[in-house]
Order: C-alpha cells, then sequence, then structure tokens
C-alpha cells in the first residue's frame, strides 16, 4: 500500500478539482468521527479520502468502464450510473492504489447506498461523505450533531433523509439503502 501522502497526491491528479476538495474534507470530517467514537484512525482514514477516487470516470462512461472491467451492474445502477462510481472506486483502490483491506474498501463500496452490517468504518465515511463542510441541505446541522453522538441514529436519519429525497424526485431507491434503513429501524423497535 502507497502511504496517505502518496494516495493524496495520486488522487489529486485523477479527479477534478472540486471532488479533490470534496475528498479531503471527508478525509478531514471522518478523522474528527473517529476521534469523538474512540475510533482507530489509519483505516478510516485511507477508506475516507479515497472514498471517491471512482470518480475519475464520468458518470456517462461508467457503465462501459464497468462492463469494460467486468464489474457487475445491477438494474438499478444501470438506470443511475451515478451508483457505480462506489464499484469504479474500489476497483481503482485495489488496483491504482494498492488497498487490499476488505474493511478499508467496503467503505468505498458502501458509502452513496450504505447497506445493512455496515462496520463503523463504513458508518464513519457515509456519514462524513454527507456532512463535511462543503455541505449544505435542509437539516445537515442536525445531522452533523448526531453524528458527533451517535453514529446509528445519524445512520437512520440519514437513510431517512436519503429515502425522503428519493421519493420526491421519483428516482430508484437501491435494495441496499432500504436494508440498512430495516435493519436500524427493526434495532431501534427491539431495543
Ligand atoms: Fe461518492
Ligand atoms: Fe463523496
Amino acid at each position: 500500500m502507497m502511504t496517505l501522502e502518496e494516495m493524496q497526491a495520486l488522487l489529486k491528479d485523477s479527479i477534478p478539482g472540486k471532488r479533490y476538495k470534496h475528498s479531503v474534507n471527508v478525509y478531514e470530517t471522518a478523522l474528527k468521527l473517529a476521534e469523538v467514537h474512540g475510533l482507530p484512525k489509519e483505516k478510516i482514514a485511507v477508506s475516507a479520502l479515497l472514498h471517491d477516487c471512482g470518480r475519475e470516470v464520468a458518470s456517462k462512461d461508467s457503465v462501459a468502464k464497468c462492463q469494460e472491467l467486468g464489474l457487475p451492474i445491477d438494474a438499478i445502477e444501470m438506470h443511475q450510473p451515478i451508483l457505480l462510481h462506489a464499484k469504479l472506486g474500489v476497483y481503482n483502490a485495489m488496483h491504482k492504489y494498492g488497498v487490499a483491506d476488505q474493511e478499508i474498501l467496503d467503505g468505498i463500496m458502501y458509502h452513496t447506498t450504505g447497506i445493512d452490517g455496515m462496520s463503523k468504518l463504513a458508518k464513519v465515511v457515509y456519514l462524513a461523505d454527507m456532512i463535511e463542510p462543503g455541505r449544505d441541505f435542509p437539516g445537515v446541522e442536525e445531522l452533523r450533531k448526531l453524528a458527533r453522538k451517535d453514529l446509528d441514529k445519524a445512520m437512520l436519519l440519514a437513510y431517512s433523509n436519503t429515502i425522503c429525497y428519493l421519493l420526491e424526485g421519483g428516482l430508484l431507491i437501491h435494495p441496499h439503502c432500504i436494508r440498512g434503513y430495516n435493519e436500524l429501524i427493526l434495532a431501534a423497535k427491539t431495543k
């Protein structure tokens, strides 16, 4: 695996400036969350920094790119190919940045949809992506506060926001998102 500095330099050369700035913001936000929740920082740092490294492939080219690489595409990704940057990110993390750690790769894989059974690392990356300082949407402050207090409660709010947004826009909802949402609702009810 490269050093974090080498990864940072390579990422900067690979994705648009705005996306790179966002990646650094997510990295810094994730490290703060790791700090408040007493989590080890090394893997979180790599997963957060590289979470959008699949964005070097433009959304319009991502279906063709996944096909070329032999990466599976589900029906929802086919219709909303922006989702594919997560899979392409895992591919790049492995083959371009030399990441082999499954937990780091899963953080990248599930940062857009979430899923059930996520590690704390993956939750931190998912939430950091949503609440980094450059984000501005109704309710972001509440989500920022909650993320510092309770990762699962914050995940549940994030899923709810996302599902509402997708419903209102008449967009597809990825089953991984529903699985993540249901898991947390069930856990809250059986507590
Ligand atoms: Fe992303
Ligand atoms: Fe992102």
